[in-house]
């Protein structure tokens, strides 16, 4: 159900997936057998110390088969409906080496092996091997969580007041002020997913933090090289002005990155909520630990634990910090209400059914969402019944287009095939670039970056690698 056009691929040197296979996934893979051995070292039930050494194992066999451009082997059986899947794709494409083989389908496959090792296990089922790491980039986030926390608040008291500025506006008025709004929330959306941490092995927390403040916004606004957000908006705006007033209307967010990128996420959907542009959210989380810093249901709890916790979370030394004598800076008791209005607004929002997590095994198996209206109809279905389903990230752009690699002035509406034209289905993809594919770019971008920077020749789309550009790319399936 893949498009015909030629997917990235690991063997080409000049490509991410080659750079990812040779020098990022090791870096994960050391990070993930660390993790299992300090948990192992501190267990006092010796089954599950046992168990944790096997699972070390599996690890570092793992990272040695890649290394030495071994196949990959099929998947154990865990049980889940996707291991067959997997298999048989594998057998598919003729049993493929680390080095010569889909990007695509290889990265899921490694996550996917990971997670086996553990739901073979009997006391390690829930661990989340990248769960440490997710909770302490968060934490290396809080000027920028503190800024807009403080910008939420403020929004939300206007949004319900009677004689606030917006309330007293004129129609014409409001509607820009809303406009503007829902460009500033899905702006700060979309670069907070500059910071994944499958990319940390590239950026320092120094980077991270200068990425996420809205200083930070304003000047790489030149480096969003495509922005349909209009169009997202009036679609969003026509259907609240024309929808009985008792119907739902819904967006759906396939989230990708915990920590900040969750917490943004959550300002946004906050925002459609209470400025009226929609009525519910339903937010897609992965199953399994995923590209390390994906969020599972876990993060999503963990989350709003830290904002109703948010004094014992920042105020306890990190290991590092312990070790180094250091003591974390404290909070300040207007920042502490901050963080609680933030999580009084949400899980009220969570409890009335407002904000709902919706899981799906579609979103971790090893293809693209090419396949989505044959070989997960029922989620299909779904996605059709939502005003606009907005797609977070690199990763779930990549599977929007099929990680292909296609001419860079391809629209939009082509490469993502079946959830193109006349699907049904609503699709906005907010993406800052950590890959090679790029589509719906105008004519001459690519050329005119490549130039810019020195990259001419054939050295492969380097340009698009780093997060430091993006696109907003929408199609509309229900025109
Ligand atoms: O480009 C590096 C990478 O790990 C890709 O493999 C993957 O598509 C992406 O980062 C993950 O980024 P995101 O969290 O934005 O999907
Ligand atoms: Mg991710």
């Amino acid at each position: 159900y893949d498009t015909k056009v030629s997917p990235s691929h690991t063997s080409d040197k000049t490509s991410f997936g080659y750079f990812s296979a040779r020098d990022r996934w090791p870096v994960i893979l050391t990070g993930a057998i660390d993790d299992v051995h300090r948990a192992t070292s501190k267990c006092t039930d010796p089954g599950k110390a046992e168990e944790g050494k096997k699972i070390t194992q599996g690890l570092a066999t793992l990272k040695y088969e890649l290394q030495h451009n071994r196949e990959l082997t099929p998947l154990p059986d865990d049980e889940s409906p996707d291991i067959a899947g997997y298999n048989a794709e594998l057998k598919q494409r003729g049993n493929p080496h680390w080095f010569d083989v889909s990007w695509l389908f290889s990265e899921c496959y490694l996550y996917r092996r990971i997670a086996t090792l553990f739901a073979l296990s009997t006391h390690w089922k829930s661990h989340d091997v990248f769960s440490l790491q997710k909770m302490s980039t968060f934490r290396s986030s809080r000027p920028a969580v503190l800024e807009l926390a403080a910008r939420y608040n403020q929004l939300t008291s206007q949004l319900s007041s009677p004689d606030s500025s917006l309330a007293t506006a004129s129609a014409e008025e409001r509607e820009q002020a809303e406009q503007a709004l829902f460009t500033e929330m899905c702006t700060i959306c979309l670069w907070g997913n500059a910071t994944d941490l499958s990319l940390l092995t590239n950026l320092s927390y120094a980077d991270i933090q200068a990425l996420q403040g809205s200083e930070s916004r304003k000047a790489n606004e030149k480096n969003i090289l495509v922005n349909d957000l209009p169009a997202a908006f009036a679609v969003l705006k026509a259907a609240q002005r024309s929808a009985p007033k008792d119907q739902e209307r819904r967006v759906d967010i396939v989230l990708d990155n915990a920590g900040f990128e969750l917490f943004v996420d959550f300002v946004l959907a906050g925002y459609l909520l209470q400025s009226g542009l929609a009525t519910q959210i339903v937010l897609h989380p992965k199953s399994i630990p995923w590209f390390v810093s994906d969020v599972v249901p876990r993060d999503f709890s963990d989350l709003l634990g830290v904002l109703v916790n948010a004094k014992g979370f920042y105020e306890t030394p990190s290991e590092e910090e312990e070790a180094d004598g250091m003591t974390p800076k404290g909070l300040e008791e207007r920042e502490e209400r901050e963080l609680r209005g933030l999580f009084d607004n949400w899980s009220g929002l969570y409890a009335e059914g407002k904000i709902i997590l919706r899981p799906n095994g579609f979103w971790t198996e090893g293809g693209s969402y090419w396949r989505m209206p044959k070989t997960a109809p029922d989620l299909f279905t779904d996605l059709q019944s939502s005003e606009l389903v907005i797609y977070k990230g690199d990763l779930n752009y990549r599977k929007l287009t099929c990680d292909a690699m296609w001419d860079p002035a391809t629209p939009f509406t082509t490469a993502i095939g079946p959830l193109g034209p006349k699907s049904g289905v609503r699709t906005l993809a907010l993406r800052t670039c950590k890959a090679d594919v790029a589509v719906g770019l105008p004519e001459g971008t690519d050329e005119r970056i490549r130039e810019e920077r020195g990259e001419t020749g054939d050295v492969g789309r380097k340009w698009a690698w780093s997060g430091k550009y993006a696109v907003v790319s929408f199609c509309d399936g229900k025109a």
